[in-house]
């Protein structure tokens, strides 16, 4: 009965991709249900941030296709597949450092509604009062409010982070992909961003998630797919991956159980 109702809205088919001899990523087929977390882990240099890259159209696979709700991805540039709702924190965050935090959050929804050759400024103005009381909430929610005028420049690693899952969330994006969205952060502002992202599922958003901190993985993943030298080695709920001795082995080595701290 359940698995009659499951919408898959992210199918990656088959996916191969090689720089020159190196097989980043081998017969990768992955399936993403709406409304859930799906994360993805594996040892540095496993092809994660290369999927991703993938499945936002920045990298083109050497063959295999990406489908979003019906829609193949592959081929579409990068703001193409944006505007189909697939937004994306990368993990070296990308921001206008020159503008205020505030301006920051609010430009992509401008891109977004705008268009980049239909600004009509009585509108816009209008929009614009709705858009800064929308960015001034979520920057509330990713605790980043007090730094609201602060050149974006400034910030730091962590604060960064934060602010681009900001300017993600602005987009009410279908599909939200993170590329270690806590990296640098500490344990306290990590909480928060983990209490933030549980919020964001509470409201239905679908996401995958790549990410090395265990702490955060087993805090929010309802599927856990585990990539080791660029294939799928195992794939699950995260208890039976936490359990698997293929896991454990292939991701630490067997030095080390994988825990949920
Ligand atoms: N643009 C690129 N050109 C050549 N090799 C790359 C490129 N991007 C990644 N790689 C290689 O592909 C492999 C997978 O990298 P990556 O996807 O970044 O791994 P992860 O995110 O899991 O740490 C690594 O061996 C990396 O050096
Ligand atoms: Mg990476």
């Amino acid at each position: 009965m359940a698995e009659a109702t499951r919408n898959i809205v992210l199918h990656v088919s088959d996916v191969h991709k090689r720089f020159g001899g190196l097989h980043a990523l081998s017969d990768i087929d992955l399936e993403v249900e709406e409304g859930k977390t799906h994360a993805i882990i594996g040892p540095n240099g496993a092809g994660k941030s290369t999927l991703l890259n993938v499945i936002v159209g920045r990298l083109a696979p050497t063959s295999g296709a990406v489908v979003f709700d019906g829609q193949v991805l592959t081929g579409r540039k990068p703001h193409q597949i944006n505007q189909l709702g697939v937004a994306r924190v990368f993990q070296t965050p990308e921001i206008f450092p020159d503008l205020t935090v505030l301006q920051n959050v609010m430009a992509p929804a401008f891109a977004k509604r705008d268009g980049a050759f239909r600004i009509n400024i009585v509108r816009a103005l209008d929009r614009e009062t709705e858009i800064r009381e929308e960015a001034e909430a979520i920057l509330d929610d990713v605790g980043l409010i007090d730094r609201r005028d602060s050149h974006a420049g400034a910030l730091s690693r962590g604060d960064k982070r934060r602010m681009e899952l900001a300017m993600c969330l602005i987009q009410h994006p279908r599909l939200l992909l993170l590329d270690e969205p806590t990296a640098g952060m500490s344990r306290h502002d990590t909480n928060t961003t983990i209490d933030l992202l549980k919020k964001i599922k509470a409201r239905g958003m679908t996401k995958v998630i790549i990410e090395h901190d265990m702490h955060v993985v087993f805090s929010l993943a309802d599927k856990i797919s585990v990539l080791s030298g660029g294939r799928i080695i195992a794939e699950g709920l995260p208890d039976d991956v936490r359990n698997s001795p293929k896991v454990q082995e292939a991701y630490l080595g067997g030095a080390h159980r994988l825990e949920a701290h």
